[in-house]
């Protein structure tokens, strides 16, 4: 079967604005300034403009923009960082790259995100930092967890990489908490065409430090001050993300309308559920996830008539093998599991058409239907 709506479809988005990145690629291939050039400082500029921030570092992706937020923190060995367990395993991966512990917290059944509720009692008296993440495209309860912080004088550092353009309460998310983390890999709502991060922040003195660690610890150059990383933003990826940052409202508008066409049409059939959108925030919706108790075959049924979908995520952190050494096991974040049983991720991207949605959505009621039929 031919694929007849893709999950994520690139080659439109690239094919309707071939002109303007081919130029904007061309422009750094003329100029050789391949190494933090004008595209680089330029997107830094407009991206921290956009958020709202007075500082944005480009760096080389989200795990790189969480790991260096964590290390100009002074978060290291010996301490604990609250990170969801609801979460793409980079956030967790930021806290062990640093050599400190992530300790997970479960998350709210209907958005998704991290439980205040729960935080407090995942705090030590090794807890450094929360790391909420803004997942799926809807913030967390940022207010809470800042209260929560100033409690027990923990930093927060907010993981916006599902989040570009999202809303909490009017302000951008990546922009509240002292420091923000994005990744633009291709796939995300503001996409680079390769790997790609940033780093925002209104400290100067936080800003300075994670612009020196990703630049080999260099005050000025072969000035090392410290012992930092090649942890940089390329030009060429600048460059693509200069020309689309541009299109970022139109793009989140559209996908919002699609995920509205997708509730309408697909309200009350057969057990499916949507995650519910917080009063507190907006949605981008990076990702359309809808719940279903029969979610593999619900997926194939799709897959044979050329729909793709994804899950996000089929196995929650404190089940993967890579963090055993944590010593969590089954049921020790039921609602995570729960959700990572019954989520399906529907295709989500700007450019999908109303016909695209409508047949996606007549597949899944003719699924259900048979299914009811079969009994
Ligand atoms: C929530 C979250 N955090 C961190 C990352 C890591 O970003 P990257 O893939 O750019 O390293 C991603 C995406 O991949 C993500 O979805």
């Amino acid at each position: 079967m031919d694929v007849k709506v893709p999950f994520v479809d690139l080659r439109i988005q690239y094919r309707n604005l071939q002109s303007e990145i081919d130029s904007a690629i061309r422009g750094v291939l003329e100029r050789c300034d391949f190494i933090l050039g004008s595209e680089v400082e330029r997107f830094e500029r407009r991206f921290a403009e956009y958020l709202g921030v007075k500082h944005g570092i480009g760096v080389s992706s989200g795990l790189d923009a969480l790991h260096l937020a964590l290390r100009a923190l002074g978060i290291g060995p010996g301490d604990e960082v609250i990170v969801p367990a609801n979460t793409f395993v980079a956030t967790a991966l930021a806290v062990s790259m640093v050599g400190a512990k992530p300790v997970l917290v479960d998350c709210v059944r209907e958005t998704y995100n991290i439980d205040p509720a729960q935080i407090e009692g995942a705090i030590t008296e090794r807890t450094r930092a929360i790391i909420p993440v803004h997942l799926t495209g809807q913030a967390a309860d940022l207010d809470a967890v800042l209260a929560i912080a100033r409690r027990h004088g923990l930093r927060v550092i907010e993981d916006a990489a599902q989040a570009h353009g999202t809303l909490y309460k009017g302000r951008k998310c990546g922009s509240i908490a002292e420091v923000g983390c994005f990744s633009f890999y291709p796939g995300k709502n503001l996409g680079a065409y390769g790997d790609a991060g940033l780093v925002a922040t209104n400290d100067d003195a936080l800003a300075e430090r994670i612009r020196r660690l990703r630049n080999y610890g260099q005050r000025v150059k072969y000035e090392h001050v410290e012992k930092g990383v090649n942890c940089r933003l390329d030009t060429l990826q600048a460059a693509v993300l200069n020309v689309k940052l541009r299109y970022l409202d139109e793009w989140n508008h559209l996908r919002a309308r699609h995920a509205e066409a997708y509730r309408n049409l697909l309200s009350g059939v057969g057990d499916l559920r949507f995650q519910q959108v917080a009063e507190f925030s907006t949605h981008i919706y990076h990702l359309f996830i809808v719940e279903t108790e029969y979610r593999e075959n619900l997926r194939q049924y799709l897959s044979s008539h050329g729909v793709q979908t994804g899950i996000h995520y089929p196995i929650p952190i404190h089940l993967l093998e890579a963090y055993r050494d944590l010593g969590y096991g089954e049921g020790d974040f039921p609602r995570t599991e729960y959700l990572a049983k019954r989520m399906l991720s529907l295709p989500m991207y700007p450019e999908l058409t109303e016909e695209q949605i409508s047949y996606v959505a007549q597949r899944i009621r003719e699924f259900f239907d048979r299914k009811g039929a079969r009994g």
